[in-house]
């Protein structure tokens, strides 16, 4: 069956963590994959989840299915964390959540639950993007258009040709907005830009659809909902695709949430009717463990704030590698100014560095960073930030 068939290239980010395994120098360093790593560069279990998890061994009774759209109480703290606990939108039930496997799996049944009441929509995406949102929507059959966003001059947001694409998309559209930590690029709009976002999207009538994988890695939870609670006052359709891989490091147990909006309750239900049919004919209901685990931190005060100090550690030391990494480059006497990196906000940076420069790092320096010069600050530790900061500066005088 497979003789005449060519093998599919590795995936742009996960086939970087795959060859990183198989080199054998002891130097390697991954900065591709957005997983986060400690000074000692491991990838630690929350404290809090460790807690929840004991918790969970001993109370738990049975394996039994969860129900199609996941446990109702997880998608009632999901809803706390995206809107804040008073929010109008929960009061009024007009918001509908479903426990999805990861962040991907999010916006793959959003994708899908679109397409089959939208078959025409378009869908519009960030130049650039997430390497895996444009394979996720082409897989579900949507024609993919690109909006202005990043402007390598500047180090910014194109913030006025960004906007000016959004006011053309036809209403029957749908705009994917990643709502902080930009991935690639680190690059946020700021509040006043949001605004005039959602009153575009108001004004025109697409569907924003919200990437929100990163809550609490930019400036903190509640600063980070502020994008999502300026889409909720506006009264419009939205979707959101959250995520608890990177802010409770439930990386492994595919534990996200697709929340649908809509202008009214009445019209949330219908919009949960056909989220439930999605699910059935995929995966039919989601795995427990991380749900669970990630439920019982957010409904417990001690061990919420405990999440709420790890997250603020995680961020803290991220932001302490950017400035190590600016610093050393300076120190090297690298040529040009990569203060931009200290600005940039995420676990990413959109480094500038060329695909010639990555391919000379992978090469010669066992150094991996996904192609386009995305790296991932939280792969740098004190132990390797002067072996990387020297790479670059060779790599760059070569
Ligand atoms: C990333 O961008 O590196 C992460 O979101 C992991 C992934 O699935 O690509």
């Amino acid at each position: 069956m497979w003789k005449e068939i060519e093998a599919a290239p590795a995936d742009a980010i996960l086939g970087l963590t795959e060859a990183f395994k198989k080199d054998s120098n002891p130097n390697k360093v991954n900065l591709g994959v957005g997983v986060y790593k400690d000074d000692q560069g491991t990838t630690p279990i929350l404290k809090c989840i460790k807690t929840a998890e004991k918790q969970l061994i001993e109370i738990q009774t049975t394996k039994g299915y969860l129900p199609i759209s996941g446990d109702p109480a997880y998608a009632a703290n999901v809803q706390k964390l995206l809107f804040g606990a008073d929010s109008e939108v929960i009061a009024s039930g007009r918001a509908m959540t479903i426990h999805s496997p990861g962040g991907t799996g999010a916006l793959r049944v959003g994708a899908d639950l679109l397409k089959k009441f939208n078959p025409d929509g378009k869908l519009w995406v960030s130049t650039p993007t997430w390497a895996n949102h444009k394979g996720i929507f082409g897989a579900a059959k949507f024609e993919i258009n690109d909006y202005p966003y990043y402007n390598p001059e500047t180090k910014d947001v194109n913030f006025e040709a960004m906007l000016a694409a959004l006011e053309n998309v036809p209403s029957s559209d749908i705009v994917l907005l990643h709502v902080c930590c930009h991935n690639p690029t680190g690059v946020d709009l700021s509040n006043d830009q949001w605004s005039q976002v959602v009153s575009v999207a108001q004004a025109k009538g697409w569907i924003p659809f919200l990437d929100f994988a990163y809550q609490g890695f930019g400036s903190g939870i509640g600063e980070d909902r502020g994008t999502v609670e300026k889409f909720a006052a506006a009264g419009i359709d939205f979707l959101v695709a959250s995520s608890f891989s990177k802010n409770l490091g439930l990386y492994n147990e595919r534990t996200g949430a697709l929340t649908v909006v809509s202008p009214s309750a009445a019209e949330a239900s219908v919009a949960m009717s056909h989220l439930k049919a999605t699910i059935r004919v995929n995966y039919s209901n989601p795995p427990a463990h991380g749900g669970l685990a990630a439920k019982t931190v957010l409904d417990d005060e001690a061990l919420y704030k405990q999440w709420v100090g790890e997250l603020a550690e995680m961020r803290e030391r991220i932001i302490e590698m950017r400035s190590a990494l600016v610093d050393g480059l300076a120190a090297r006497g690298v040529e040009g100014d990569f203060s931009f990196i200290k600005r940039q906000r995420g676990m990413f940076s959109f480094s500038g560095l060329s695909d010639e420069i990555v391919i000379w790092l992978r090469k010669n320096k066992s150094i991996y960073v996904v192609k386009g010069g995305r790296i991932n600050l939280a792969g740098l530790t004190s132990g390797n930030i002067d072996y990387v900061c020297d790479a670059i500066a060779e790599a760059l005088k070569a």
